[in-house]
C-alpha cells in the first residue's frame, strides 16, 4: 500500500492557509509584505506538504520533543520561523509543564505538540500530565517509545491529534491501529534514545508503503539536504533534534552545544550504558565521553540493576548520577561531560551554534534550492552545496 501522503507531499502549492480555528499573530519571523517577504513566502510554498495544514504550521520541519531541552525559548523559536514545535516534557511535572505550555503561548499562538514518553513514565505520573496537558488545551501530543494504546486513546478521546515515533514497522503498525494521526520514522542516526536499528530512510520508505499515515523522517537530518531528499521520496516532512540543540534557545548547556559542534559525523556511538530509570536495553545516541571510554568496546548489554548510583551533577540540588539518562542542561553543574551527550550523526554537518529561526531557515532555503535544481535538471552529480 502506498501513502497518500505519497503522492501529494511533493506537489508545489502557492499560498498557505490556517487550519480552522488557528489565526495567528504575527510575528517577527513572519513573511511580511515586503520583497524579502515574498521570496520567503514562495521558498515555503515550494516545501508545503499536506501536514503543514494538519499541524498549522508553513514548513514541514518538526522540532522534535527533545526532553530537558526543547523548552518553551526554542519552541517559540521555531514556531516563529514557520516549523512546528514539540515541549519535550517527557517525566517533568504538571506544573513545570503548565509553565512551559503558558510561556510558550505568551509568546506566540501558533499550534504546538506536547512530547511525553508512555512506555518509560509512571503511570501515575503519566496520567496527571495527560490530564494537566488536557485541561491546558493541548491539542497535541507526540508520543514514543513502546506504544501504549490506553495513551493514545485517552488524547484522541479528547479530540488530540497525535504524532508517535516509532522505530520498526510493527511499532508503527500498532500505533496506527491504536488512532495515530502521524507516524515518525526514527532510524538508528537519530540523537537521543534510538528505539529500532533500521536506517531513518530506510524505514521511512517501508511505512510509506505499509500505511496510509503522513509519514515523517527523524534522524541525521540537519540541513537541506536531509529535507530535500525526505520530500522527494514521498515523506510528509522531518523531524530534527540535533540540529536545534545547538542553537541558542535551546536549553542543553553550552558545554554539551559545544560538543555537537566539535563532533564529526563518526564522534556518535550507540550505547545502553546511560539507562538507570529506563527499561533494560534502551539504546541512547551519544556523543562519546570518558564513560563510554571505560567500557572497553562493551557499549550495549547493560543491566540497569548492575550499575553503581553515583552522584555525578546536580540540577537546582537534585542528583543527576552516572549512567543516567539526564543530559547536562543550562542549569546543571558538576561533571558535565561524563553525562549522556546525546547527538545524532548529523552533528558531524554542524559547524555554529546560531539562533533556531536562523537554522531553520537555511534548510529551508537549502532544500527549495535543490528541489528547483532537480526540477529544471540543472543537478550533476558534482554538485555541491
Ligand atoms: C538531546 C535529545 C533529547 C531527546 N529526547 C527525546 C525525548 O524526550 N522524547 C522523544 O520522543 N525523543 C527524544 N529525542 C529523540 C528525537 O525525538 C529524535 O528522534 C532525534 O533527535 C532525531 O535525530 P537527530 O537528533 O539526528 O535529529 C531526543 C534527542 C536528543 C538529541
Amino acid at each position: 500500500m502506498m501513502s497518500d501522503y505519497a503522492h501529494d507531499s511533493f506537489r508545489c502549492r502557492s499560498g498557505f492557509s490556517s487550519p480552522p480555528g488557528m489565526a495567528r499573530k504575527s510575528a517577527p519571523d513572519d513573511p511580511g509584505s515586503s520583497g524579502r517577504g515574498q521570496a520567503r513566502r514562495e521558498t515555503t510554498a515550494l516545501l508545503r506538504t499536506p501536514l503543514c495544514d494538519l499541524l498549522g504550521c508553513d514548513v514541514p520541519i518538526l522540532l522534535a520533543g527533545m526532553g530537558g531541552v526543547a523548552r518553551w525559548e526554542l519552541a517559540a523559536a521555531v514556531a516563529r520561523a514557520g516549523g512546528y514545535p514539540t515541549l519535550g516534557m517527557v517525566r517533568e511535572a504538571p506544573d513545570l509543564i503548565e509553565a512551559e505550555v503558558t510561556a510558550l503561548r505568551r509568546v506566540t499562538d501558533r499550534p504546538f505538540a506536547v512530547n511525553l514518553i508512555p512506555a518509560a513514565t509512571d503511570p501515575d505520573l503519566l496520567r496527571v500530565q495527560i490530564d494537566r496537558c488536557l485541561a491546558l488545551g493541548v491539542g497535541a501530543f507526540s508520543f514514543f517509545w513502546d506504544v501504549v494504546p490506553d495513551a493514545v486513546e485517552r488524547v484522541k478521546a479528547a479530540g488530540c491529534l497525535v504524532l508517535h515515533q516509532v522505530g520498526t514497522r510493527q511499532a508503527a503498525r500498532d500505533a496506527e491501529a491504536a488512532g495515530a494521526d502521524v507516524l515518525i520514522a526514527q532510524g538508528i542516526e537519530a540523537g537521543g534514545h534510538v528505539h529500532g536499528r533500521a536506517a531513518a530512510f530506510t524505514l521511512a520508505a517501508d511505512l510509506l508503503r505499509a500505511t496510509h499515515l503522513p509519514v515523517v523522517v527523524s534522524g541525521g537530518i540537519v540541513d537541506g539536504k536531509g529535507l530535500a531528499a525526505a520530500l522527494a521520496m514521498g515523506a510528509a516532512g522531518v523531524q530534527c533534534g540535533t540540529a536545534f540543540l545547538a542553537t541558542e534557545e535551546s536549553f542543553a548547556h553550552d558545554a554539551h552545544k559545544a560538543r555537537v559542534v566539535e563532533a564529526g559525523a563518526e564522534d556518535t556511538i550507540l550505547t545502553d550504558v546511560f539507562v538507570l530509570n529506563w527499561p533494560k536495553g534502551a539504546a541512547v545516541r551519544v556523543i562519546a565521553n570518558s564513560v563510554t571510554a571505560a567500557l572497553d568496546g562493551r557499549l550495549l548489554g547493560h543491566d540497569p540493576q548492575d550499575l553503581p548510583r553515583e552522584p555525578i551533577a546536580w540540577d537546582d540540588g537534585t542528583a543527576r548520577l552516572r549512567y543516567s539518562t539526564d543530559s547536562p542542561l543550562r542549569t546543571t553543574t558538576g561533571n558535565l561531560e561524563a553525562m549522556a551527550l546525546y547527538a545524532g550523526q548529523g552533528a558531524g554537518a554542524i559547524h555554529d551554534i546560531p539562533p533556531a529561526g536562523e537554522r531553520l531557515r537555511g534548510i529551508v532555503a537549502e532544500a527549495a534550492e535543490l528541489l528547483a535544481r532537480h526540477a529544471s535538471g540543472r543537478v550533476t552529480q558534482g554538485d555541491r552545496t
